[in-house]
């Protein structure tokens, strides 16, 4: 069977017929932009917004991403609109595979960019309308247990240049007591040079 059947039909049509594409960015007069990603890889994100009384009136896109970050945003940008502000800030890359009638494992890494975009989309309207103390830094994550390292270590490590395992292991000591985050530590290695480069 082939490979593409794995996709559900709901996200082949978020695919095949996307929502919400941002056509003519001086058109619209975004109240938010967020960009995220690294066009070098192809994979980067914009997302626009319009707000009225802190509820998401209209959000549009664009990428140059994969199937699956297209029809991920696609799906995300139909889920936001009548969202208020905080709602739509919680709104999780896995709450929109499951919209999408799953992802596979190793396409859920595409889908952040646009729940990225969103985040920083809505960053940039508080900013923009003198609310700055409503932009929540995301909580870490511990990753590796033995030396307490979090998935913002390893964000900031893949920022400073770290590319592969043992970068990551020298620039944050991580996966070097019991080895159990290894694979967990490369899911993010992985996730983050997309965000980030090459
Ligand atoms: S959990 Fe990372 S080395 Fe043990």
């Amino acid at each position: 069977m082939s490979q593409d059947w794995v996709y559900s039909d709901i996200l082949k049509e978020h695919f095949m017929n996307p929502k919400n594409i941002l056509e003519d960015e001086a058109a619209f007069k975004a109240d938010g932009k967020g960009s995220v990603g690294n066009i070098k890889c192809g994979d980067q994100m914009m997302v626009v917004i319009k707000v009225e009384n802190d509820v998401i009136k209209d959000c549009k896109w664009k990428t140059y991403g994969c199937a699956s970050a297209i029809a991920s945003t696609s799906m995300l940008s139909e889920v936001v609109k009548g969202m208020k502000l905080d709602e739509a800030y919680k709104v999780s890359p896995k709450d929109i595979a499951v919209k999408l009638g799953g992802l596979p494992e190793n396409k859920v890494h595409c889908s952040v960019l646009g729940d990225k975009a969103l985040r920083a989309a809505i960053d940039d309207y508080f900013k923009r309308s003198s609310q700055e103390h409503r932009i929540q830094e995301e909580a870490a994550i511990i990753i590796c247990q033995c030396m307490n390292v979090t998935d913002k270590d390893i964000e900031a490590a893949v920022k400073d240049g770290a590319r592969s395992y043992e970068e990551l292991q020298y620039e944050t000591k991580l996966g070097t007591v019991c080895g159990q985050c290894k694979d967990k530590a490369e899911d993010l290695l992985h996730q983050y040079t997309h965000l980030y480069g090459e």
